[in-house]
């Protein structure tokens, strides 16, 4: 007995040694891991479960100690929040020397936004439009990472929100399944490029599955209830499209869906993900996402892991439940070792992909490290990445672009904060070589313009308020003067400049994960530093920082000028200055919708039309309405001005109905009629008249950003197919149902022209 297994012991060694120069081809790489299995003890495929965090940036307590030793006793498949070449090797050479399998780990982080050169918050990247600047923007943050010793990013997160209460709207697309599921595969492509065993690709993790934008109250964590129509109409497509993209693995998300939290949600992770959308990677849990199910009210630790083991999920981030509990579980028979080998085998096929068994120390190299983070053609792109995410809400006189001529006062507690340039989850950021508006507005006039600076004004009066609004490292240096000496200093040096610029808003951390909030206005403090300076009658520019939809509806109506800037990044002071001084027209366009007031959240412009809509004048009674606001939000989805102005011809259609298997062009001309160049985005949405379920009175399902020079027309068209019409029915079949469709084209989504035609 002894004798046979120590002969298959050896072939299987042999078997798996000598497949390891070879190619990562699906069937080598099958091979490979059957061999590896069968050499390993339950507790060694238990231990590839286990997902400790190295203890910088914790989200979370803290469950693991002593993971050197765990990572020998082969008790660990990875580790996250560990940064630099030096600390991976370390913890790589305990798993490839003293471990007796000598299996590499797999080193995740959260790479959301960049790297060291990092770019705008998601939420600003997405209102680029532009996903080929979103695709590098990823290329870069995973060359960099890669360079670093990572392989293995929790990104792109691609939760579609409607409810800018929650603070984590900062890290995804916006409200939109069709931009969305665009930038979901952009950004999966960037990270992984079409060689994910190249030392400068990263593994991608969509996250988080699913629905968790939809949080209720937007507070975070919160219950998540939704119908399926919805989730599979609305919420579901930028998962599908990252999985369609390849992506390599998934988180699951720390919501309930239906009742079930999504880790231990069967029907979601394995009927759903795998089953009927084909993904083959490795699902890990979020932060604690395992036990956190006990305070769920669904069991005990050993309860939870077994469900969350028997749903689909393969790797548990530090809970450590499925490391302590599934031995006993085999052997209570609540589980099969069987499905213990499943899980363990996805994680192995991903560190095969990666090509960590040809070399564990492939992402450890010292001159990578030195010479590709942080480079100078890195943060140039930073820079121009972040222009483009800014969008121009409001520009009254055309007070924008201002001269780099005569005296310009910068005022605001955002003005002078480097800290804060890069906005939340930028764990790797060098914040004190962030650019700052003051620095990128000085560096960007020289001699030709004096730049004079007050603070105006703290973040909040709320001392507690703001202190849990700039963690992280992300301090604004509290100025201990009343507000109204603060205010005061501000309008004296105001008066005596020729324009003012306000860098107000949100600090970095007043969005992003758990920090949610109830009101969704520019704290009262700033607000009155913003009136004082109005007053002073000079032209005010509101520069505003923000990682969510603000409501803005006083400052709409009290000041002239506003551009968003959402958190810009590294270079983001420099990008300002860019676009303050028309180097730049900025072209950014809401992925968004930005409210009146926090009362009318959920607001979103793919809404449905309910029984009662309000047609003509607000107020109406016994139609959809309110007493005491409109129904219109203060800027649509898709809205952003620019510097020059655009006019849409009417609609053009190759014909006026298509047939199912036809497709059909819809074009337009689009003219440039001002003075300077710029870029539009043009976008295309659809109202299916008629269906057997309601459909929304808009969805996008084109769009295309041109560059047109001062004066330039183009012909901008778009070929809609039978897919672009499909939608889950009651029966949730992917289907396109005939009839009347109107189609609309335009520069957000509420100016549009329309046509209609006829689906036969
Ligand atoms: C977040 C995830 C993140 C993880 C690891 C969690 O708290 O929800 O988005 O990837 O921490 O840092």
């Amino acid at each position: 007995m002894k004798i046979i297994k120590f002969v298959s012991v050896a072939i299987a060694i042999v078997l798996f040694a000598s497949c390891t120069k070879k190619e990562n081809t699906i069937s080598s790489i099958d091979k490979r891991v059957d061999s590896l299995i069968s050499l390993m003890t339950l507790e060694e495929k238990i231990g590839q479960l286990n997902l400790p965090s190295a203890g910088a940036f914790v989200t979370g307590s803290v469950e693991s100690s002593d993971i050197a030793k765990k990572i020998e006793q082969g008790k660990v498949g990875g580790l996250f929040n560990i940064k630099t070449v030096a600390n991976i090797r370390e913890m790589q050479k305990i798993a490839v020397e003293k471990s007796r399998l000598k299996i590499p780990l797999i080193f995740g982080m959260d790479v959301i936004h960049g790297y060291e050169s990092v770019f705008p918050i998601p939420l600003g990247l997405s209102c680029s439009w532009d996903m080929k600047l979103i695709e590098r923007s990823a290329r870069i943050a995973a060359t960099e990472a890669s360079a670093d010793g990572i392989n293995w990013t929790f990104s792109p997160m691609v939760d579609i929100s409607r409810d800018p209460r929650w603070g984590r709207i900062s890290e995804g697309s916006g409200e939109d399944p069709y931009l969305g599921s665009q930038i979901a595969k952009a950004m999966v492509t960037g990270f992984q490029g079409n060689d994910l065993s190249a030392n400068n690709t990263i593994m991608s993790c969509v996250k988080h599955y699913a629905l968790y934008g939809a949080s209720e109250a937007g507070r975070d964590y919160n219950t998540v209830d939704m119908s399926h129509n919805r989730m599979y109409n609305e919420y579901f497509p930028p998962y599908k499209a990252a999985v369609d993209a390849g992506v390599g693995s998934v988180m699951a998300s720390f919501n309930e869906i239906d009742g079930i939290p999504a880790t231990a949600n069967k029907w979601l992770l394995t009927e759903v993900l795998r089953n009927q959308w084909g993904f083959n990677g490795f699902l890990v849990s979020d932060y604690t996402g395992v036990s956190e199910m006990i305070n769920h009210g669904i069991g005990d630790l050993q309860t939870v892991s077994a469900r969350a083991l028997d749903a689909g999920l393969d790797m548990d981030m530090v809970s450590e439940g499925l490391l302590t509990t599934l031995g006993k579980s085999v052997s209570d028979g609540i589980v099969t070792e069987q499905q213990i080998t499943e899980a363990c085998r996805r994680i192995l096929e991903a560190k095969f992909k990666l090509g960590l068994f040809d070399n564990p120390y492939k992402y450890c190299d010292d001159s990578r490290a030195k010479s590709e983070v942080f480079t100078d053609a890195n943060r140039a792109e930073a820079r121009s990445t972040a222009a483009q995410s800014f969008v121009l809400l409001k520009n009254a006189n055309n007070i924008l672009p201002i001269k780099k001529s005569g005296t310009i006062a910068l005022v605001g507690p955002l003005a002078d904060a480097k800290e804060n340039m890069t906005g939340t989850w930028s764990v790797a950021a060098r914040f004190s070589e962030s650019i700052s508006v003051l620095e990128g507005l000085k560096k960007a006039v020289g001699t030709d313009a004096q730049i004079v600076y007050a603070k105006g004004s703290n973040l909040t009066e709320d001392e507690v308020l703001e202190n849990n609004s700039t963690l992280f490292g992300k301090g604004l240096h509290r100025d201990k003067r009343t507000a109204a000496q603060l205010r005061e200093e501000a309008v004296r040096i105001a008066q005596g400049a020729d324009v003012i610029i306000a860098a107000v808003g949100e600090a970095a951390e007043m969005s992003g994960e758990a920090a949610s909030r109830s009101n969704i206005e520019v704290p009262e403090i700033q607000r009155e530093l913003i009136q004082a300076l109005v007053k002073t009658g000079k032209p005010v520019v509101l520069v505003l920082f923000t990682g969510r939809p603000l409501a803005l509806a006083w400052e709409d109506k009290n000041v002239s000028t506003i551009l968003n800037v959402w958190f810009g990044g590294s270079e983001a002071g420099d990008a300002i200055a860019d676009v303050v001084f028309g180097d730049v027209n900025p072209s950014g366009k809401l992925s968004t919708t930005f409210p009146q007031n926090v009362g009318q959240v959920p607001i979103y412009y793919a809404h449905k039309n309910t029984g009662r809509p309000l047609s003509g004048p607000w107020f109406q009674k016994f139609q959809s309405n309110y007493l005491d606001v409109s129904n219109e939000p203060l800027y649509p989805f898709g809205f952003g001005l620019s510097y020059t102005t655009y006019s849409y011809s009417d609609i053009k259609l190759s014909s006026p109905g298509m047939n199912a298997s036809d497709s059909l062009v819809v074009s337009v001309d689009v003219t440039n009629t001002g003075s300077r160049e710029g870029k539009e985005v043009v976008q295309l949405y659809i109202r299916d008249i008629i269906g057997t379920i309601t459909r929304p009175v808009k969805e996008l399902k084109a769009f295309e950003k041109i560059y047109l020079a001062a004066g330039e027309t183009k012909t901008v068209k778009f070929t809609l197919h039978q897919s672009d019409l499909s939608f889950y029915n009651a029966d949730l079949k992917f289907v396109a149902e005939p009839g009347e469709f109107h189609v609309f084209v335009g520069g957000n989504s509420r100016d549009v022209k329309q046509a209609s035609f006829v689906l036969k």
